[in-house]
């Protein structure tokens, strides 16, 4: 048994210029690729893009800054819900048993920021031939209300939990970029990519390269960063785009 998690960023799905709005075109050419894969073990995330960003925004909510407002809490959740019916329906129309993971439902982040998110039912969904199909959503969080969780937190977590073997990105950039705009093809340790990324110490957990690089080489498993034509090639064993393993 061999598990994949499987990341579609929210602006490779979603057309962000315009609030609440799908790119349908790219959406479906990943969900076909997901079809004639037939990957057997795989656990997906998705990103918010013009769903999630665009409400979160509105309300002033982030990963650090939370909210007690209802309004905030439900246009939010509503969105990425909506998002993901999308997805989820893009899925089934390829056979593929996607099934709703809702992140608020179960994760939660205590005092401190740090994120728990209980992963059992995943591994049974996984186990009994569903896909779990989880996305950025707001989550509890002590002593803030609600902050957003993105995507990116969503699969260290899973893939850690649940030991994966291979972990992929599938961004709107075909890898990560060197100076010359050149894919960097593997990288092992953070110096190699910190003139072209920045030195930045914190984890930018809101989506920037810098912060998905940092956390994926402490991850105990290889990741791939690619764009939406390499999806095929990714879940077909090869390692497209820019390869990350610490
Ligand atoms: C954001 O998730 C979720 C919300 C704003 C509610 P991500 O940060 O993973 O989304 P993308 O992939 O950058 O769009």
């Amino acid at each position: 048994m061999s598990l994949t998690v499987l990341k579609l960023g929210g602006s490779v799905i979603t057309d962000k210029d315009r609030a609440d709005t799908l790119d349908g075109e790219t959406l479906g050419h990943v969900a076909d690729a997901l079809g004639e894969a037939n990957a057997d073990d795989l656990v997906l995330v998705h990103g918010g893009g013009s769903f999630g960003h665009h409400h979160a925004n509105e309300h002033g909510v982030s990963t650090t800054t939370g909210s007690h407002d209802i309004d905030a809490v439900t246009d939010i959740h509503g969105a990425m819900k909506t998002l993901n019916e999308f997805v989820l329906s893009r899925l089934h129309d390829r056979g593929i048993a996607a099934v709703p993971v809702h992140p608020f439902s179960t994760a939660v982040r205590d005092a401190n920021a740090s994120l728990t998110l209980p992963t059992g039912h995943i591994e049974t969904m996984v186990a009994e031939g569903f896909v779990p199909v989880l996305h950025g959503d707001v989550i509890a969080h002590e002593k803030e209300g609600v902050t957003v969780v993105s995507g990116d937190e969503l699969v260290v977590s899973v893939a850690s939990h649940l030991d994966a073997d291979r972990v992929g990105f599938c961004s709107t950039v075909p890898g990560v970029l060197d100076e010359n705009a050149e894919i960097v093809p593997e990288i092992t340790a953070y110096e190699q990519v910190a003139d072209v990324l920045g030195e930045s110490e914190s984890t930018d957990v809101t989506g920037g390269m810098a912060g998905k690089v940092r956390s994926l080489l402490e991850l105990g498993a290889p990741a791939s960063i690619f764009g939406p034509d390499d999806v095929s090639a990714f879940l077909g064993g090869e390692t497209p785009g820019t390869r990350i393993d610490g």
